[in-house]
């Protein structure tokens, strides 16, 4: 059967035309926004598992040696990292808030939203850390403290980018 002239040829979803217009660069921001969280993630677990108890099994003296070093070395490439992390993610959450404007009312928002509000969070933790380590004022324990607390909420926030999709 011939379709009438005037309908359309076939039902699109505008909110799916916009989603898809952006879908190169939502590629690149995943791949980028994933690397980042690989690195960050990789070095708080890397710290908490490995350099810590490392730590307690040197001598004295080179272990607090390498305790002072590490904050060094972070503040020289995590802060890039960070902002580019943020960055992505935010662009991302922006393409899904524009073509979805009920987006908090859905699901996904609603676990996204969460996971955002984790990673601000963290976010604080690690701004308020790096500043006690260039002012001299981050002892050892608030150190080992801060990862611990940082890494639990990297582990909430692993499963929330994950649950977005499949809860
Ligand atoms: C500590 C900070 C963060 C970490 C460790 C992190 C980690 C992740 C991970 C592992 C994914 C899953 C990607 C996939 O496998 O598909 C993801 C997805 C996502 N993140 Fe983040 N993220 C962080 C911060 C943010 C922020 C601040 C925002 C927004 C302002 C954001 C927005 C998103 C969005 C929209 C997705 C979904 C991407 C998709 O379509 O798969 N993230 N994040």
């Amino acid at each position: 059967m011939q379709r009438p002239i005037l309908a359309p040829k076939h039902s699109v979803d505008p909110d799916a035309v916009a989603f898809l217009s952006m879908a190169p660069f939502y590629g690149l921001f995943l791949v980028i926004h994933l690397l980042c969280a690989l690195i960050f993630v990789g070095a708080v677990f890397f710290e908490v598992l490995v350099i810590e108890p490392l730590e307690k099994r040197l001598p004295p003296e080179l272990g607090e040696k390498l305790a002072a070093a590490i904050p060094q070395q972070v503040r020289r490439f995590m802060p890039w990292v960070v902002a580019t992390l943020f960055l992505t993610g935010a662009a991302m959450f922006w393409v899904h808030f524009s073509t979805r404007p009920n987006l908090l009312q859905t699901r996904f928002g609603i676990l996204l939203a969460i996971k955002v509000g984790l990673a601000f969070t963290v976010l604080g933790v690690f701004v308020t850390s790096l500043r006690a380590a260039k002012r001299g004022t981050m002892d050892v324990c608030r150190f080992r403290y801060t990862h611990r607390i940082v890494a639990g909420l990297m582990v909430g926030i692993v499963l929330l980018a994950k649950g977005m999709f499949y809860l």
